[in-house]
Parts: C-alpha cells; structure tokens; sequence
C-alpha cells in the first residue's frame, strides 16, 4: 500500500495514485465529474429510465474506492429503489486509505457511516449498507469471479489499456458479459475499436456517447442476446 497516495483532481474531489502502475483511480479531470457523468448519469440513470424497477443489480469490475457505488448508493435512496451491488477487485483498498478520500461530501452521512463501518465485511459477505442498498465486494480477479447471478447493469471501471491491457483483452470482456442480462447495459469510460468489436461479437449494441470532462467519447452498450 506504500504506492498508493491520494491526490486532488481538477474538480477537487480526490483519487488514488498507484505508484506501481503509474495511474490513478479516476480522471485527473475530476473524479466526481467522471463517476457521475460514466456511472451514474449514462448507466444507472439511463438504465432505470428504460427499465423502471424498485429494484436494480450493479456490478462494478475494478471497485477500488467505492465512488461509483456510493453514487449509486445515492441515487438509489433518493429513488427509493434497491440497489444491489457486487464490486470485483484484485487488490481491495485498506480501511485506513479508503477512509480518506473525502467521499464522505458527496452522499447522505448514514450511507458514508456505514459503508466505513462495514467495508471490510463486505470482503467477506454481502452487507446491507442502507435501507436502499447492500454492498458484496469480491475480493478476485475478474477472470477467476463467478456467480449465478446476472446484472441489469455493470460498470467496467478497469485501468487504461495503456496500463493493463489484458483487462480490455476479448476474454476479459467475454468474461464479464456472460453475467450481463439480456437488455442489460455496459458502460465504460473509455472507447477503443477493440471493445467495440468485441462487444458487437457478443450481441450488443454499442452507442457511443459524449465522455466526461475533456474525453470526447465513452462507450455505452446494450446486450440484446446471448
Ligand atoms: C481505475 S481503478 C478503479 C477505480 C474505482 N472504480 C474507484 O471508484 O475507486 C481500477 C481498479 O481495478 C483493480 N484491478 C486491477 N486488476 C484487476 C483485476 N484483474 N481484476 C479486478 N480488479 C482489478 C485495481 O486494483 C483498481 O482498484
């Protein structure tokens, strides 16, 4: 953990700065902006305008701090809507850095309180976060998770190509819509001809949006069969 540091982005909410791969959690643009805009807004949001439902499953590939489910979190109460969610990550954060990204501004204070209090627990079992919400973080590498689960939604928030590109490899991404519903959505920060051939080879549709701050483009897709 001795690599790891958290810096200010542009928006100034913080991220994490890994050492050892030679990048950050989120955007240096700003890592609220670029988890609201990706996550939030292109995923969850357009997801559950299209599907209305008091109930929606998220599954996040590369959980790392957490914005993306506390946001998710937030939105979800504020919707009165269950949000069950599974984080995969490789390498979970220790408690005392993940305390320190001042996250704690941007949601309810009970979400916060307890996701602190009960983040090392979901490593282990899923629990309940708030009246909205349940956390399950599954302390994997994407290739080895499994489950008999299928998500209405997943966020693929995995380092740049540049940086680990087998995470954007055909198997990887293979991998991880086979526990995408039919009608399910993928979204990702990044666009790359690669990903969408290869989501276009496992029946999705791709649609290629604005990207968060200076990012002309993310990707969003579909999954219209199996
Ligand atoms: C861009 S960061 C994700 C940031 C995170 N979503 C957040 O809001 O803090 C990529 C994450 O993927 C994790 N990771 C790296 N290799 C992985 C693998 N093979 N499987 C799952 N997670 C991996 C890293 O440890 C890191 O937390």
């Amino acid at each position: 953990m001795e690599n790891l540091s958290i810096v200010e982005t542009a928006d100034g909410s913080k991220t994490i700065f890994n050492a050892e791969v030679g990048e950050h959690y989120h955007s240096n643009h700003g890592a609220l902006q670029e988890s609201l805009h990706v996550f939030v807004n292109a995923g969850l949001k357009y997801y559950l305008e299209n599907n209305p439902s008091d109930e929606v499953n998220i599954c996040e590939v590369g959980f790392g701090t957490g914005l993306n489910f506390l946001l998710s979190a937030n939105h979800c109460t504020a919707e009165k809507i269950m949000l069950n969610y599974t984080g995969i990550e490789a390498f979970p954060l220790k408690q005392e850095i993940n305390a320190q990204t001042g996250y704690d501004q941007y949601i309810s204070t009970d979400v916060w309180a307890s996701y602190q209090q009960k983040y090392i627990d979901c490593l282990t079992n899923p629990q309940q976060i708030s009246t909205y919400s349940s956390l399950k973080i599954e302390p994997v590498r994407l290739l080895h998770f499994d489950t008999n689960q299928k998500f209405d939604l997943i966020y693929y928030d995995a380092f740049a190509f540049r940086y680990q590109p087998e995470m954007w490899s055909d198997e990887s991404i293979k991998h991880i819509l086979k526990f995408l519903k039919v009608g399910g959505v993928f979204v990702t920060y990044a666009i790359t001809g690669n990903l969408k051939r290869s989501l276009q080879s496992l029946g999705c549709t791709i649609q290629k949006i604005p990207g968060a701050g200076k990012k002309r483009e993310m990707l969003r897709a579909v999954k219209n069969s199996e």
